[in-house]
């Protein structure tokens, strides 16, 4: 039995594909690695999003060279893949500045791995496949092996917007959806084998427009509509989203559908007119302000979390508290903040504008202590409160389970092993930055005792 590594890097979209990628070298009999030192093959799943990111993946390669030398002093051998955004931007440039990499494979050619891992057993030197589209990926991935409670499953891939700082369209390629029949076969499978919540992924997912059952093309909202009437699945969601293209009937569908979660990841990048228009985001502070209004009309409760760039080029005091005025009116449940990365490529690294690094950094630490007040105060609202939490694992005390508010707020409660798998009430009985402790209401704990 052979023995695979995977460190994942990046997004959401990144961790569906590390499974889909171990589901695919399964069958060539590799079983999961505890820590790179156990296995034969690594592959490191890269993000380019920020220079950080994809920097990391470098360091980390230097280590894995190390570790492989050594291996190969005692006769043994370690293949080193690098999978995700970085392989796709940087391809041949990732062996040119480490030699000890086999294989690049770009985030929609992963499912040629079985075949890249036989070329470079055959002949000597590296293998590199960095192909679009991502439709051939999809039709050749294996159904997913063993999924937990919740899941992930990308519907909607790539994106066509280009907003001027991001790395995205270049790593990802084009927007493509996946037809609908496809999706809601992996979605049954998916719950077939116990799954209770699924995260439908895409890098601009509510510009969905797959094939749906009809042949014509169905919007997100469609797509959730026909996810909602799968038997056993509980809970759904979505993510990331772009406010574009928030359309009416996904608003509607917030409002009408009960296994729609009430929780949206809506970025806005920024709070001023002039940046966001530099960024070329494509629509105003007071679109998103009212957009936000017609959400919170369709369900008032719905809890709402953004990402912020700080520090863009040309970002002026006035701009950042253009954001900060924002942030102050929407009031954020929970929200990522980053500050301004220039990437290769991009528009906006050419700019001659940049913002100096202490003024990021002071701007940025203004913005998260706003972002973090407004987390406290939402989750603090939720003292004493009962709420339905879907248990997905074992904590680290005896006894304890962990499992998230329909809000996406981590909870933990005590003598709740029996109930991962289960949707139990639980009475909030404390509030940590990130998390929320909870107490199983007495009959569910009584009647559990009673069924044991
Ligand atoms: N499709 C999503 C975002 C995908 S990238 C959207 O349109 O909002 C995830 C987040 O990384 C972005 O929301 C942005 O906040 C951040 N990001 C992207 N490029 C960045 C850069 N060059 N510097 C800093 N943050 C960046
Ligand atoms: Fe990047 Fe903009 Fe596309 Fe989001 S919408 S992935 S930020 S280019
Ligand atoms: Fe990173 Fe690629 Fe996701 S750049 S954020 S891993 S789409």
């Amino acid at each position: 039995m052979k023995k695979l590594f995977i460190k994942t890097y990046g997004c959401q979209m990144n961790v569906y594909d590390s499974a889909r990628m171990a589901d695919l070298l399964a069958p060539l009999g590799y079983a999961p690695a505890d820590t790179p030192r156990d296995a034969d093959m690594v592959i490191l799943n890269t993000c380019h999003v920020r220079e950080k990111a994809s920097e990391k993946v470098f360091s980390e390669l230097g280590k894995l060279k190390e570790l492989k030398d050594e291996k190969a002093a005692n006769g043994n051998q370690m293949v080193i893949a690098v999978a995700g955004c970085v392989a796709q931007a940087e391809g041949e440039e990732i062996v040119r500045r480490q030699k000890a990499v086999d294989i690049v494979v770009g985030p929609q050619s992963y499912h040629r791995l079985p075949e890249l891992i036989a070329r470079i057993s055959r002949e000597k030197g590296h293998a590199l496949e960095t192909d679009f589209p991502a439709q051939d990926k999809f039709d050749s991935l294996p159904e997913s092996s063993a999924p937990g409670v919740t899941s992930f499953l990308t519907v909607q891939e790539g994106c066509d917007k280009f907003c001027t700082f991001c790395v995205v369209p270049y790593t990802r390629g084009a927007e493509y959806s996946r037809p609908v029949a496809q999706i809601l076969r992996e979605a049954r499978n998916l719950v077939d084998r116990g799954v209770r919540e699924i995260t439908l992924l895409g890098q601009n997912v509510n510009a969905f427009n797959g094939e749906g059952l009809d042949s014509a093309r169905w919007t997100l909202a469609q797509l959730i509509r026909s996810l909602s009437e799968i038997d056993g699945l509980a809970r759904i969601r979505y993510m990331t989203s772009h406010p574009r293209d928030m359309g009416e009937d996904l608003i509607a569908a917030h409002r009408d559908i009960e296994q729609l979660m009430p929780y949206l990841h809506l970025p806005v990048q920024s709070g001023s007119d002039s940046i966001l228009r530099s960024m070329n985001r494509q629509h105003t502070a007071d679109d998103y302000l009212r957009l936000v209004d017609r959400i919170r009309t369709a369900r008032p409760e719905l809890a709402l979390s953004s990402d912020f760039i700080i520090g863009f080029p040309g970002e002026s005091d006035k701009d950042f508290e253009a954001t900060l005025k924002l942030v102050r009116e929407v009031k954020f449940a929970s929200a990522f903040s980053f500050k301004y990365s220039p990437r290769p490529g991009t528009p906006a690294a050419a700019s001659v504008k940049h913002v100096p690094e202490d003024v990021k950094t002071e701007r940025l630490e203004i913005l998260k202590d706003l972002l973090l007040e407004q987390q406290r105060v939402f989750n603090n609202d939720f003292r004493g409160r009962t709420i339905p939490v879907l248990f997905d694992k074992l904590g680290r005390k005896s006894g304890q389970a962990i499992g998230r508010s329909p809000y996406l707020q981590a909870v933990h409660a005590d003598n709740a092993e029996h109930f991962v798998g289960q949707i139990q009430d639980v009475k909030i009985e404390g509030v940590f930055p990130n998390s929320l402790k909870g107490a199983l209401i007495d009959d569910q704990t009584r009647t559990h005792e009673i069924a044991c």
